[in-house]
């Protein structure tokens, strides 16, 4: 593979980037910043083969530049940052990185649940003021988790793994799907209508990939919907809810709190969100631990592999 040029958007961890030293010539240094739209112009304009994340924006006119590209592996599951079907009219192939993150991200998202419900953060940047007084019986109270009832918005390879850790909590989970999934023995796992999940969740998280459809699927009327002593969480795309309707539902009390890893406007923030005592925000943390990070990129050199050698990639999309 060393013929061919390789364009990695930024620098990946350790392994990954020796295994791409080892097998390919690289356009430039991968880059410790996000590249500007002509650095990533350029890039594509010389590269066989592209690994691209979450943060660039791949569209026509970046693709219109990629005269000779056969593939661009995303470091990511999602996709939606690239258009994939201008892609496929240029005969590009796009992969993403499925399975090798579920675990890690249902992990995250049980960090977010945890955090908002018992408030793990406020507690802590409380500690760190050195004005805590001491125990108190009505102090900080959060709420339990055991025996409530978990929503989940779309129950594929994420949302099933989010479900299977709520079992721990015996809390029952309400799910929607485009088909019904295979319910492991012993869980109350029930497929239902979105109103229905979203009027009677007293959590909600969502993992729907970002599409037309589901861009501000969770908007004014849905929060509207949901118990006023509901928690929202959010470890899918940050466009899947309206942010300034999210906003509107914390300040009015429409909704008890909320846990996001993603933001509508990445790496912009609604500032009323940073704010706020009931909302736990994080940095996009999703796929973040150094074993899956490590594995995505393995994925994205195996479909790399196939492509220039002239064989379907793995996990092609579109
Ligand atoms: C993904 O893979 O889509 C994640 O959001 C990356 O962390």
């Amino acid at each position: 593979m060393a013929h061919f040029t390789l364009y990695c958007t930024r620098v990946l961890p350790d392994p990954v980037m020796t295994a791409i030293r080892a097998r390919f010539a690289l356009v430039h240094e991968p880059l410790d910043h996000p590249p500007s739209r002509e650095e990533l112009a350029q890039g594509f304009a010389q590269a066989d083969a592209v690994i691209s994340t979450l943060a660039e924006h791949v569209d026509h006119t970046v693709l219109a530049c990629a005269s000779r590209l056969k593939i661009i592996a995303n470091y990511a599951v999602g996709y939606n940052n690239i258009d994939v079907v201008a892609a496929g009219q240029r005969g590009i192939v796009v992969s993403n990185t499925p399975d090798v993150l579920t675990d890690a991200t249902a992990d995250l998202t049980w960090a977010l649940l945890l955090a908002v419900t018992r408030r793990v953060v406020e507690g802590d940047r409380w500690l760190r003021t050195g004005q805590w007084p001491g125990w108190a019986p009505t102090q900080m109270l959060g709420g339990d988790l055991t025996g409530k009832t978990l929503g989940i918005i779309g129950m594929g390879r994420i949302g099933q793994a989010v479900a299977l850790r709520a079992a721990g909590f015996r809390m029952p989970v309400l799910y929607t799907s485009r088909r019904p999934v295979a319910v492991p023995a012993g869980l109350s796992w029930t497929r239902c209508s979105l109103d229905e999940v979203l009027t009677q969740s007293d959590f909600l998280s969502l993992h729907v990939p970002l599409t037309d459809t589901t861009r501000h699927l969770i908007g004014a009327h849905e929060l509207q919907s949901m118990k006023p002593t509901a928690c929202l969480i959010n470890t899918s795309r940050g466009a899947v809810i309206d942010e300034t309707a999210l906003v509107t539902a914390l300040e009015t009390g429409l909704i008890a709190g909320a846990g996001l890893d993603v933001y509508e406007h990445e790496p912009a923030i609604h500032a009323t969100l940073t704010r706020r005592a009931n909302v736990v925000l994080l940095p996009h943390l999703g796929s973040a631990t150094l074993e899956t990070r490590i594995r995505m990129g393995m994925i994205c050199l195996t479909n790399i592999a196939a492509v220039l050698s002239g064989k379907p990639a793995p996990n092609r999309v579109g």
